[in-house]
């Protein structure tokens, strides 16, 4: 089935929704995948064929022969992740001359952001740290803001080695404050010379290019990094990533117009997980929360490091579908509640003066002090991960989902009841 749409895609919680799984379901429909933000801190997961295959900057995309992988101008990209990460494609014989294509407006992660980053946050005091993935992530978007970024293109102009020097000598200024080892001027030059040929093949004008699909009505999807509540504007700021992954970002980060966007798919797992610092309401220390870590391998697909687990919010999932506007959620990870009596729904926090917030607030201090508002519903234990139908789900899982919904707004298109590619169910999309 061709959808014929230009499709967003975004998370709407704290990253690791399951946005790999579902555009590699969706991408049988489209001819193009395109990031539009984030860079190697994001890490998507596809299961094919019995076959794990973790992806952080190429499209999830790549796994379907000749469809075009494009890494937009909102990325900020590694070379020497990216390197690494075609290599990687290759010898799963994806074939990526031709149909892989990087903008040539998009900002690189130099090493001295990897720097910066590592020591920015060993310099931040406990109660602050971020608990970033240590990818540079945020120093790269600030050189970029700051108009001193280094893009794709640059690797194609004969001055890229000065350029080299000359922002590891300000870099440096940087790290010296922060207490960090500085870098060598000359052998970052030397380092970065394999990056030019190994790059440049792919380094285009992706905006025309993106264009030209638009033109031809040949549907792309455009998928999401990280989640609503990471972004630097709407998430748990200053606990955020340093891009906007809500549905906006799709405009700024690939060069289309608002106007080209068909439809907005959410991907919302029915609980809730969270890698590294920051607020999270829901979040459980209890034996609930390691039954969601174990059953749901909640170990970061970048990282590593254990993902905090708690009950679905529904405050959360309300706001990422006003926010992004979401038409239609994917709903993931069902079969991970199979075995709890009882599943849990957040629908507001609660003040010590009984004042309840049923919107996310802004100010992160008046979270510390709320309890999250639950309503209880029948669990359903029984294995639902061998699921083909919605009219197969068992009543409980049904009424769950249902509630969601109701809560959040917007409509069920996708659901998810296993990792791999054949346990995706679609219900209205
Ligand atoms: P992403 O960052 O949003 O792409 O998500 P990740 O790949 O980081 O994390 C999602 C994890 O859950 C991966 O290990 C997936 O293989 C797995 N997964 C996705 N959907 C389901 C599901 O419905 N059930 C189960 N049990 N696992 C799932
Ligand atoms: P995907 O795309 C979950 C989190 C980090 C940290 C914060 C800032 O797989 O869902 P950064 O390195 O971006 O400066 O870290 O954001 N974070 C993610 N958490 N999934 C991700 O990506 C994430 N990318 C960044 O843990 O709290
Ligand atoms: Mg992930």
């Amino acid at each position: 089935m061709r959808s014929l749409m230009n499709t967003v895609l975004v998370g709407a919680q704290w990253g690791d929704e399951g946005k790999g799984k579902v555009i590699d379901f969706l991408t049988e429909e489209a001819d193009a995948v395109v990031r539009f933000q984030g860079g190697s801190n994001a890490g998507h997961t596809v299961v094919a064929g019995g076959r794990k295959y973790v992806l952080h900057l190429i499209p999830s995309g790549i796994l379907h022969d000749g469809k075009h992988c494009i890494i937009g101008n909102g990325v900020v990209m590694d070379p020497f992740d990216l390197m690494k990460e075609l290599e990687q494609a290759e010898s799963w014989g994806c074939e990526l001359k031709g149909r892989f294509h990087i903008s040539e407006r998009a900002h690189m992660v130099m090493q001295w952001h990897r720097a910066i980053d590592a020591a920015e946050e060993a310099a931040r005091a406990e109660g602050s740290k971020i608990g970033t993935t240590g990818r540079g992530i945020g120093p790269a978007y600030a050189a970029k803001v700051g108009r001193r970024g280094l893009r794709a293109g640059d690797i194609l102009k004969p001055d890229f080695a000065d350029v080299i020097r000359r922002e590891v000598a300000e870099a440096n200024r940087t790290l010296r404050a922060l207490g960090a080892h500085e870098l060598e001027a000359d052998e970052m030059a030397r380092l970065y010379e394999p990056v030019v040929s190994a790059l440049m093949p792919y380094v285009t004008d992706t905006i025309q290019l993106i264009h030209e699909f638009i033109d031809a009505k040949r549907p792309i999807l455009f998928e999401g990094a990280q989640a609503t509540m990471l972004d630097i504007d709407f998430g748990t700021y200053p606990f955020v990533t340093s891009s906007n992954p809500t549905a906006g970002g799709a405009c700024t980060g690939s060069g289309i117009s608002p106007r080209s966007i068909d439809r907005v798919i959410g991907v919302m797992k029915l609980y809730t997980t969270r890698v590294g610092e920051g607020p999270f309401p829901t979040e459980l220390d209890d034996a609930d929360g390691e039954t969601l870590r174990v059953r749901g391998g909640e170990f970061g697909a970048t990282t590593g490091r254990p993902r905090r687990c708690g009950w679905f919010d529904a405050v959360v999932g309300r706001y990422a579908q006003r926010v992004n506007g979401v038409d239609y959620w994917a709903l993931t990870k069902l079969d991970v509640l199979d075995t709890f009596p009882v599943v849990r729904i957040c629908t507001g926090y609660r003040r010590k003066d009984g004042f309840v917030y049923t919107t996310f607030p802004a100010d992160l201090g008046a979270l510390a002090h709320c309890e999250p508002v639950y309503e209880d519903l029948p669990g359903w234990q029984c294995d639902t991960s061998k699921t083909t139908s919605w009219d197969a789900l068992p009543a409980n899982a049904k009424k769950y989902i249902e509630r969601i919904i109701e809560l959040v707004g917007g409509k069920i298109g996708v659901l998810s009841v296993g990792p791999g590619r054949e346990t995706t169910l679609r219900i209205n999309i």
